[in-house]
C-alpha cells in the first residue's frame, strides 16, 4: 500500500504581528504544495528522501535520531516529530516533494507537517477530522519551534482564505478570490521568534504609539475582510499598501523586502506588502493585469513565485 498526502503553503494577507496582540488576521492557502508519500520500506530501515529538497536520511523514529546520507536537515525535524508522536516505528519509506520555499514564511513547515501526519493517519487506517489534523500538526510545530501560529496549520489543512477574529474564532471566507499575485522571497531567512521579540521591545519603549499602530492593523484587517467578501480588488491593494507601511513602522522590513515592494508597485502591482514575520522572507504583490512584468522585475534581484489562492486544503490518495 502507498499513501500520498498533499498540503498547500500559505501567505498572511493582513494582520501579521498585530495578531500576536489579539487583533484579527487573514491568511490564505496558495497553489504551491508539499506532497508526502509513505509506503512499507523494502528494508528494515525507515528512509526519508526528497529529490526536490535534495536530501536523504535514515531515520530512527523511536529515538528521533537520523543519519543524513545527503543534503541538509531543516525540515526533517518536523517529519521526525510527527513519526515520533504518531507512528508505530515500523520501517517505512517516506518521499517528500515540495515547491514551497523553505524558511520564507510561506508555511513550508506547516504544509510538510500536515501532509506527513495525514499520510501517517491514512497509512495506519486512523480516522481523523480536519480540526484534529490541524491541532496535531500545530502541536508538532510548537514542539519543534517553541512558538508557532495556529493559523499556519489551519490554513494548510483547510485551504481557502481564513479569517481569525479578535475572539480567536476561525472563519473560512466563502469566496473564490482569483486575482493572481507574485511572491518575492529573499535568500535571507527571517527569524519569527526574533521579529516578534523586536516588536515587543519596540512596544515596551513606545507603548502609546505602537499600540495605535497595532490597533490600526486590526481595523484595516477587518476592512480587508469586507473588501475580500465584496471582491473589491483595488481596496484590497490599497489596504495591503497601508499594512506594509505599518509593518515598516514596526521595524520588520529590510532593504531587500522594501526594494521588492516598491519595484512591484512601480511595475503596476495594485498592492504590495511583507507577508509573515519580516526581517527577511517574503513579500506579496497583487497583480490583476501585469503579473509577468512584476515577476520579471523582482526576479532581477530576488526569487519569485507566481501564485493564486487555492480552496484546496489537504487531500490524500491510497494506492493498494
Ligand atoms: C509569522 O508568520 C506571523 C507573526 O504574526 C507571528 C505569529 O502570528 O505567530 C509575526
Amino acid at each position: 500500500m502507498e499513501v500520498i498526502a498533499s498540503a498547500p503553503g500559505k501567505v498572511i494577507l493582513f494582520g501579521e504581528h498585530s495578531v500576536v496582540y489579539g487583533e484579527p488576521a487573514i491568511a490564505g492557502a496558495v497553489n504551491k504544495r508539499a506532497v508526502v508519500k509513505i509506503k512499507k520500506s523494502p528494508t528494515d530501515k525507515t528512509i526519508l528522501k526528497s529529490h526536490d529538497l535534495n536530501f536523504e536520511a535514515e531515520i530512527n523514529s523511536k529515538s528521533k535520531k537520523y543519519y543524513l546520507k545527503k543534503g541538509k536537515p531543516g525540515i526533517i525535524r518536523y517529519i521526525l516529530e510527527a513519526l515520533y508522536q504518531h507512528h508505530d516505528h515500523s520501517p517505512i519509506e517516506i518521499t517528500l516533494s515540495s515547491n514551497i520555499p523553505i524558511g520564507s514564511g510561506l508555511g513550508s513547515s506547516a504544509a510538510v507537517t500536515v501532509a506527513t501526519l495525514a499520510a501517517l493517519y491514512k497509512y495506519h487506517g486512523k480516522k481523523f477530522s480536519r480540526r484534529t489534523l490541524a491541532d496535531d500538526a500545530h502541536n508538532i510545530e510548537e514542539t519543534v519551534q517553541g512558538i508557532a501560529s495556529p493559523l499556519d496549520t489551519l490554513v494548510c489543512t483547510n485551504g481557502g482564505l481564513i479569517y481569525l477574529s479578535r475572539d480567536r474564532r476561525f472563519q473560512r471566507l466563502k469566496i473564490n478570490f482569483h486575482t493572481p499575485f507574485v511572491i518575492g522571497y529573499t535568500s535571507k531567512h527571517g527569524n519569527t521568534g526574533k521579529m516578534v521579540k523586536d516588536v515587543r521591545d519596540l512596544k515596551e519603549n513606545n507603548p502609546g504609539t505602537v499600540a495605535l499602530i497595532i490597533s490600526s492593523m486590526g481595523v484595516l484587517t477587518n476592512s480587508g475582510k469586507y473588501a475580500l467578501l465584496n471582491n473589491d480588488v483595488n481596496k484590497i491593494g490599497e489596504l495591503m499598501n497601508i499594512n506594509h507601511g505599518l509593518l515598516d513602522a514596526l521595524g520588520v522590513s529590510t532593504p531587500e523586502l522594501s526594494r521588492m515592494v516598491y519595484l512591484a508597485r512601480k511595475k503596476g502591482a495594485i498592492g504590495a506588502k511583507i507577508t509573515g514575520a519580516g526581517g527577511g522572507g517574503s513579500i506579496i504583490a497583487l497583480c490583476p493585469d501585469n503579473i509577468d512584468t512584476v515577476a520579471s522585475e523582482i526576479a532581477k534581484y530576488e526569487h519569485i513565485l507566481k501564485t493564486k489562492f487555492t480552496p484546496k486544503g489537504v487531500y490524500f490518495q491510497v494506492k493498494q
